[in-house]
């Protein structure tokens, strides 16, 4: 994710820039810029990839200047040089951004058709330029910031800094993390506490909506309409820490609303924006494959399970799946005719690589679809898909998994379209559907996390949940019940909605609340009966569904979770973060240590 950091001093900043710079490289990156304010003058230095090609440039041609900012770019629109890398200029206005400005492509046609020119191919530069377009129709700094606001939607942390003004610095967010940072007769703003601990560790974490101006004597916050609002300084110990949780309770929480912007990354590194086009450079040519093995532990499999879906239904390829600790032992029959495919956030867990192993000596092509690139199972890969989710710290997976199914689902796409299973016309559709994702999770997780903090203090109540679902729902269903059981240790199972007769039924009474996964897809009229079954019984029913989904069901729920329509593609996305906030919310009411549930680790590198 981007970084962000920037200071109004009484020093030369651009080096120091720099070294808070170095302290975000753990956010991921993959270009850095920085720019100051020198004699009137607006200047920058910037370079695609590692800080220290950008170092390079400002020690070749130094940067003066007592104020500045500076970026490290995760790219989410446009690939990753240094014309797309940030800060970027428009008239006197100097604009560093973390986050995805969604309404961007509108605002760029209107700004377009106002005969404005664009540099680059991001989605940040409609902020500098309606930051300048509303200085030159004569707003001060302040009125043409708070303008800017009330125009953008979507995750943003900002900082934006006027070649008139060399005095002041500018911060907004809404979703990203941006912090204020107080040090003598000098301030700093930064995407956390770990950038700002060279200057100093007195800061003040920024909440969602807040727009601050920064000037050497101190920070002014205001609501996106200039009201004045206050935020506590709290002193930090972030030094000491490789992470920072933010604003964040728990890093899960935190992880669990980076899922926009992560998959973004991941997205853009999957897809082609503007053919419309997966693009997959693989050593694996999935038209001469026979079929698939699929192996993985925990999170990691159930995204291999909602691939299984995928690749069948796609590419027409055939899908085994097993978990790694039984797939290792099974003694599969496999030839080289066939590929396999190896899920693991950390690249490190122990039956995953056995597997991985196995398959190797049986002579087949191997993928890994990994976080961690540089892994024992991305190494021992012919072909590597990472997932591009920056270090996830919970141990309790979340955008790891859904940016594993963001990849899966676009590696299946591309080898439906190498098998000639789908058309150039079904690959757009599905790419486009890709493509909506993150704006659809932003708007999600800002709109039920009320209704889901209160079903969640309901849920803390009871002893046993039971999860169901059909098609790719089901193994969401699986992951819910897995989630919510390794926080809130409070005793869940998955099924698919179409077992519930085989033996589940049996538990259901007013004491099991039964969350039913269920989007307005063709499978809904078959799980809608099976709610039927649990209604009858006395079962308390939590449905997560949509729009049409909520409006065709009449029966009683304990809470109906309405997500908007999306397309079957990706629904395990969407659906994905209630089945998250529902674990995370009632283990927050359980009072368990989230981020490290007892008995659990986040890489199992033993049997
Ligand atoms: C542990 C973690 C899970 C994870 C699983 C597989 O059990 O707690 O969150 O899904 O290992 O880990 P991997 O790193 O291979 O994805």
């Amino acid at each position: 994710m981007c970084g962000i950091v920037g200071i109004v001093g009484t020093q030369p900043v651009a080096g120091r820039l720099v070294d808070a710079l170095k302290r975000l490289e753990y956010r991921g990156y993959d270009s850095a810029g920085v720019a100051t304010i020198h004699e009137g003058a607006l200047d920058r230095r910037r370079a695609e990839g590692k800080l220290f090609n950008l170092e390079r440039r400002l020690a070749d041609e130094p940067l003066a200047g007592n104020i500045g900012i500076a970026h490290t770019r995760w790219a989410t629109h446009g690939v990753p040089n240094e014309t797309n890398a940030h800060p970027h200029f428009v008239d006197g206005v100097a604009v560093v951004h973390n986050g995805i400005i969604e309404n961007f492509s509108e605002i760029r046609d209107e700004l377009l058709a106002d005969g404005a020119s664009f540099k680059s191919q991001t989605d940040t530069e409609v902020v500098a330029q309606l930051l300048a377009k509303y200085t030159r129709e004569g707003l001060g700094h302040r009125d043409a910031m708070l303008k800017m606001l009330r125009r953008v939607t979507g995750a943003y942390a900002l900082v934006v800094m006027f070649k008139d003004d060399p005095d002041t610095l500018m911060g907004a967010l809404s979703g990203p993390p941006l912090a204020v940072g107080y040090g003598k007769g000098e301030m700093f703003i930064g995407s956390d506490a770990i950038a700002l601990s060279p200057f100093t560790n007195e800061i003040t974490y920024l909440v969602d909506g807040d727009c601050v101006v920064i000037n050497r004597k101190g920070a002014e916050i205001m609501d996106h309409n200039g009201n004045r609002v206050e935020r506590p300084r709290q002193i930090t110990q972030a030094a000491a820490f490789l992470v920072d949780k933010g604003n964040h309770r728990h890093f899960m929480e935190k992880e669990i609303h980076e899922q926009p912007e992560v998959i973004s990354h991941a997205l853009s590194h999957y897809i082609d924006f503007t053919s419309g086009t997966v693009k997959v450079d693989t050593a694996i040519d999935f038209s001469a494959v026979r079929s698939l093995a699929i192996s993985a532990c925990g999170t990691a499999y159930l995204a291999g399970l909602t691939g299984k879906y995928w690749f069948e239904r796609y590419a027409r390829l055939p899908v085994e799946i097993d978990v790694a600790s039984e797939f290792r032992y099974r003694e599969m029959p496999l030839s080289p005719d066939q590929a396999a495919l190896f899920i693991s956030q950390s690249g490190e867990t122990a039956d995953t690589l056995a597997s991985l192993r196995y398959c190797k000596a049986e002579g087949l092509k191997i993928g890994a679809v990994v976080n961690v690139k540089e892994s024992t199972i991305a190494r021992e890969s012919d072909a590597v898909f990472p997932i591009l989710a920056g270090p996830e710290i919970g141990v309790a997976s979340t955008k790891a998994f859904t940016c594993q199914l963001a990849v899966l689902a676009a590696l299946s796409i591309a080898a439906g379209r190498e098998r000639g299973t789908i058309s150039a016309a079904e690959e757009t559709a599905l790419v486009k559907a890709l493509m909506e994702m993150p704006r659809i999770m932003t708007r999600v997780l800002n709109s039920i996390q009320p209704q889901i903090e209160s079903l969640s203090r309901d849920l803390s109540r009871y002893k046993d949940v039971l999860y169901l679902g059909r098609g790719t729902s089901y193994p969401l269903a699986l992951e819910g019940a897995l989630k919510l059981k390794e926080i809130s240790y409070i005793h869940a199972e998955g099924y698919a909605a179409g077992e519930l007769k085989h033996g589940p039924i049996a538990l259901i009474d007013e004491n099991m609340p039964v969350i039913v996964i269920a989007p307005h897809d063709r499978f809904f009229e078959k799980t809608v009966s099976n709610m039927q079954e649990v209604a009858a019984r006395g079962g308390k029913i939590i449905f997560i569904t949509d729009e049409k989904g909520a409006a065709a069901s009449k029966l009683p729920t304990m809470a109906t979770i309405v997500l908007p329509m999306v397309e079957e593609i990706i629904s395990p996305m969407i659906y994905a973060l209630p089945i998250q906030m529902i674990a995370y919310y009632t283990a927050v009411f359980m009072g368990t240590d989230v981020d490290q549930p007892r008995n659990l680790a986040k890489s199992v590198t033993v049997e």
